[in-house]
């Protein structure tokens, strides 16, 4: 087991080992059972954790401050827009000072090309841990709280299973490529296959590709990617699908928004639900375009783990921030 996370980074997903990513499921699923049992758990009395925001939030936001709270610390809410930042505070100066006032600095900047840089930019210059809470990039603790619900839901050996992470409709906005890259990224290291659905304007960066790849190859599992939302559901164990811009293809917001219209077809719905194995789950981050990205019937229905799943973000970050900054 490895423990020594005092002080680390969590910016992208392979910034923790394997080894590391287990001890840090190990203590979430401990502080799981603790927080149900009522059990004291305030490791991190006296600590405070910046919570600082460029990009709305529901769960993350709620997930984080609550954990700290429980933790025995304080969270503090910080909106980008009421601070300095436009007014001149580089990511050097808020990562000087804020490492200074507080135990942990967690960003959220999703910005394309803007927000993953800004992250570690504030990480270089700051003595105390940064906690990615989504970026351009990488969605971290997401990632922790979906492989911690696969894991109650579909055991600890998941050899031979597969995983679909699909691209999906939606009308609401162009959403950011972290949580599909973050997925790819982690879960073959845990022994997913991992097929990967999206249109062909929807590819993921290429370097995340490559190095989703080489996990693929390092942990023996398969990594796919297809063009075809049905053909990718056939006989899986494990449903991920969920809207994200295409970034990748053009920067431009106005030709991405058209060519999201072609798609209006890859929704997640009952029929292709049925293409899976009759036990499959149906995950979701959360917030989704109900009857657009995936139905009611699927989003509400017994395969569904959404609930769950968000759940699992409070127990998995309290788990790093127990870790890191103790
Ligand atoms: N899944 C997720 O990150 O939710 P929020 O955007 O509401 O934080």
């Amino acid at each position: 087991m490895q423990t020594n996370l005092r002080n680390r980074d969590l910016i992208g997903d392979l910034d923790f080992s394997k080894e590391e990513v287990e001890t840090v499921l190990e203590v979430a699923f401990d502080l799981k059972r603790k927080r149900a049992l009522g059990e004291p758990h305030a490791y991190l009395r006296d600590k405070v954790l910046a919570m600082l925001f460029f990009f709305s939030s529901t769960r993350t936001r709620g997930s984080f401050e609550a954990g700290m709270a429980q933790l025995g610390g304080h969270a503090a809410f910080i909106e980008s827009t009421t601070t300095q930042i436009a007014h001149g505070d580089t990511p050097m100066e808020i990562g000087e000072i804020y490492g200074r006032y507080f135990d942990g600095i967690a960003i959220r900047h999703c910005d394309w090309a803007l927000g993953n840089p800004y992250l570690n930019e504030v990480a270089r210059a700051s003595r105390a841990p940064v906690l990615n809470m989504q970026c351009d990039i990488y969605h971290p603790f997401q990632c922790l709280a979906d492989l911690m619900t696969i894991i109650e839901k579909k055991g600890r050996d998941l050899r031979k299973k597969k995983m679909v992470v699909s691209w999906a409709y939606a009308a609401s906005y162009q959403k950011p490529m972290s949580v599909p890259q973050s997925l790819i990224l982690q879960m073959p290291r845990f022994g997913l296959d991992v097929v990967l659905a999206h249109p062909p304007e929807f590819r993921l960066m290429p370097e995340i590709m490559d190095q989703a790849q080489e996990q693929a190859r390092k942990f023996g599992v398969g990594f796919e990617v297809v063009d075809d939302m049905e053909a990718a559901f056939k006989d899986a164990d494990i449903i991920y699908a969920k809207s994200w811009g295409a970034m990748v293809h053009t920067a431009d917001p106005q030709e991405g928004a058209k060519i999201i219209d072609k798609y209006t077809h890859w929704i997640t719905d009952e029929r292709k639900m049925a293409l899976a194995k009759t036990d499959a789950i149906y995950m979701h981050p959360l917030p989704a375009d109900r009857n657009i990205e995936v139905t009611d019937g699927v989003l509400n229905g017994p395969q569904s783990v959404v609930y769950d799943e968000a759940e699992n973000r409070l127990h998995a970050q309290k788990a790093v921030m127990a870790l890191t900054m103790r």
